[in-house]
């Protein structure tokens, strides 16, 4: 089947301009100092394995749609954990334990951080509890203990995981890692936003090519926010940001359109289980109500297709494993460019750098095999 037949129908479902928009490196690099990205990228690049992700590029899509170049860092390499997290939570564990051995951590987490912060426990030698509420797959739950971390069922949402993970944490006197920061609640947020950041250093010298676009997908922001630091930090110009969330969890939009941080109700959760959140973090809301150029969303449908055409090289010479958050990036970037209107005003042409972050691989096989053997079926390949 030809690629033009099979994408033609793509489409996304929100689309909102930033009436906002100011990009100061300044104030996003007070919001996330040089230092605490600095100190995150020495830190991280010593560790063991380390290596940079790919940048690969997605030659066949950049073809089809009349693109320079469309570069996607594939985080399903990252350190074996297939995930950007990889970089944040265990980051984060290493700076507060100050090489103390008996420092307890703990997190409420619905997935991919926790298993960042378990992990970073296990490489120092902590013990680790994880509390998870009761829809989170059993398939991450076990990727959690398997890194060796004491796992609490909590009933109820994430709120109730993290109610219970404090209670616990101050009776226990363990110390908490979260990833969303609040009010009171700023430095370890911080410090996993800079590892995020290391993305950017990466790209900035894996390709000599200005980027001149970023798609970035996001739940409570976290990711958005380290990769728009990195560029305040790395980058010698500024591409446009544009924020991908799924239709029923779209509380980054909702926010930029009302001009402050806004709590949204999840009616149905979406395939995107990273991406389904319904509150910023206090910090990336700082940051990306002023540096985001775009919002968009896009729905469930089109997320198996996307699975099974990275992977069987429909969009580049090599073979992507790309998870339900890694598929919104390509599906947004092919909708936006079969939307005319769209297309013209984010200014997507023969001269463009199109920045995806493959931010996660198969973390979830069960749910990735399912997605992937949906989209053979429905492309009939
Ligand atoms: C794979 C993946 N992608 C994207 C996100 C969204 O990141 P954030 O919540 O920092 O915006 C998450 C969050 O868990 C994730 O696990």
């Amino acid at each position: 089947m030809r690629l033009q037949s099979i994408l033609k129908n793509w489409k996304i479902s929100k689309f909102l301009t930033n009436k906002g928009y100011f990009f100061s490196r300044k104030k996003i690099l007070k919001h996330l100092p040089k230092s605490i990205i600095d100190k995150a990228y020495y830190s991280i690049s010593k560790w063991n394995r380390y290596y940079k992700t790919p940048l690969i590029k997605l030659n066949k899509l950049s073809n089809e749609l009349n693109l320079g170049n469309v570069f996607y860092k594939d985080e399903s390499k990252r350190f074996g954990l297939k995930s950007f997290k990889a970089l944040g939570g265990a980051y984060a564990v290493k700076v507060i334990s100050k090489n103390n051995k008996k420092i307890i951590v703990s997190s409420a987490t619905a997935g991919n951080h926790g298993r960042s912060v378990a992990w970073g426990a296990k490489r120092l030698g902590l013990k680790c509890n994880i509390f998870v509420c009761q829809n989170v797959s059993k398939n991450r739950v076990n990727s959690i203990r398997e890194l060796g971390a004491n796992v609490h069922l909590v009933k109820g949402n994430y709120e109730n995981s993290l109610k219970e993970c404090k209670k616990q944490s101050i009776k226990n006197n363990w110390k908490i890692v979260q990833d969303v920061s609040t009010k009171n609640y700023k430095y370890i947020p911080q410090l996993t936003m800079a590892g995020y950041s290391l993305m950017i250093k990466e790209t900035s010298v894996q390709t000599n090519k200005y980027i001149t676009h970023i798609f970035l997908q996001a739940g409570v922001g976290g990711m958005a926010a380290g990769v728009v630091a990195g560029v305040a930090r790395y980058f010698k110009r500024i591409p446009k940001i544009i924020i991908i969330e799924p239709d029923n969890a779209a509380c980054v939009l909702k926010s930029i359109q009302n001009g402050k941080m806004t709590k949204i109700i999840i009616k149905k959760e979406s395939i995107m289980g990273g991406m389904s959140c319904n509150e910023m973090s206090l910090i990336p809301w700082k940051i990306l109500k002023d540096a985001t150029n775009y919002c968009l969303t896009i729905s469930d449908n089109k997320i198996p297709e996307a699975v099974t055409l990275l992977a069987k090289k429909f969009f580049s010479d090599k073979k992507i494993i790309a998870g339900e958050c890694s598929a919104p990036s390509v599906i947004s970037l092919i909708s936006v460019c079969n939307q005319k209107n769209i297309r013209k005003k984010i200014g997507l042409d023969k001269s463009s750098n199109v920045l995806l972050i493959g931010c996660e691989g198969n973390v979830d096989s069960n749910l990735y095999n399912k997605l992937y053997s949906r989209g053979k079926k429905r492309l009939k390949i």
